[in-house]
């Protein structure tokens, strides 16, 4: 293919890395009509958009989601929130009946809604000349980023997206092929050979000082030694060598999310959800 669309597509890369300069009021506007015209279920649009420019508070928004540079340094971060408050309060207005808040199925729709919204914005602020970044430890501090950002009941942050001029790209950034990715009609399980292949194919070796694979599937690292503490990445290599890693895989999953840790916050984020109103009760 090539046509504008897939060009763009083939050329987006997460930006972490941002000029000093602001998004002009209407490149933000055109930003804002592409994530009102997204898909929606029902296209009840149960989404709201916290548009965060100053310093402080994006000082402070940083700090909430582990630090991430670029969230300090964007200038703009966007928070995509679940938006069940101002549904609820049209409900209300017009005499309808309202449980939306009870429903998980609701909710997982909202949470489509909230990504199809803020997909269409990294498209077009990519059009624009503009790069973005998703921020998803967004759900680590979901009561603290509420207060901080004044949200009401069943307003929940679900992902935040720093939008700036790229002061540099990724140049490349490896994918599955696509046969891994794709069942045609229903779905098999490969073999083990093929399924190594396949990840190999995408992440290279784990070679002995890691710079490559650094440079290929963990910008993050690049950037948090560039921009905020160098000795980062030899901070990185030696866990990793600690750890004994011997592959991808195991840097994937015992060192950047170890399900260990992971599933411990699985009652900080249902608590959130309950502080935020959600109910999602069998009973
Ligand atoms: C749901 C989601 C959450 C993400 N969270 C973060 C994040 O917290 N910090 C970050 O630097 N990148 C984050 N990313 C960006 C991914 O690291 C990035 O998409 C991935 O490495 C592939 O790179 P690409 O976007 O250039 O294709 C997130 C992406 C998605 C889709």
């Amino acid at each position: 293919l090539n046509t504008p669309v897939s060009d763009l597509l083939g050329r987006r890369r997460s930006v972490r890395s941002f000029l000093p300069r602001s998004v002009e009021t209407g490149i933000l506007d055109q930003i804002f009509a592409a994530a009102a015209r997204a898909p929606s279920g029902g296209n009840i649009q149960p989404w709201s958009i916290v548009c965060i420019t100053e310093p402080d508070r994006r000082a402070r928004l940083c700090e909430l989601v582990g630090n991430q540079p670029w969230v300090r340094n964007a200038p703009v971060t966007l928070l995509f929130c679940i938006d069940f408050h101002r549904t609820r309060q049209w409900a209300r207005i017009e005499s309808a009946p309202y449980q939306a808040e009870q429903s998980l199925t609701s909710f997982l729709i909202a949470y489509a809604d909230v990504y199809c919204a803020a997909h269409n914005v990294t498209i077009a602020a990519e059009d624009l000349g503009l790069g973005t970044v998703y921020v998803g430890t967004v759900l680590s501090s979901i009561p603290e980023i509420r207060r901080a950002f004044a949200l009401p009941e069943l307003v929940v942050p679900i992902v935040a997206l720093c939008v700036g001029y790229p002061r540099r790209r990724p140049a490349g950034i490896p994918k599955l092929a696509v046969e891994a990715l794709v069942h045609r009609e229903q779905y098999r399980t490969a073999a083990d050979d093929q399924v190594r292949q396949w990840y190999l194919d995408k992440y290279g070796d784990l070679d002995q000082t890691l710079t490559g694979y650094f440079e290929r599937t963990y910008q993050e690292i690049r950037e948090i030694e560039d921009q905020e503490k160098p000795g980062s990445i030899e901070q990185v290599r030696r866990i990793v060598a600690r750890l004994e890693i011997a592959n991808s895989a195991q840097f994937l999953f015992k060192f950047r999310y170890p399900g260990s840790r992971m599933k411990l916050l699985n009652q900080p984020l249902w608590d959130a959800l309950q502080g935020a109103g959600f109910r999602f009760d069998v009973t």
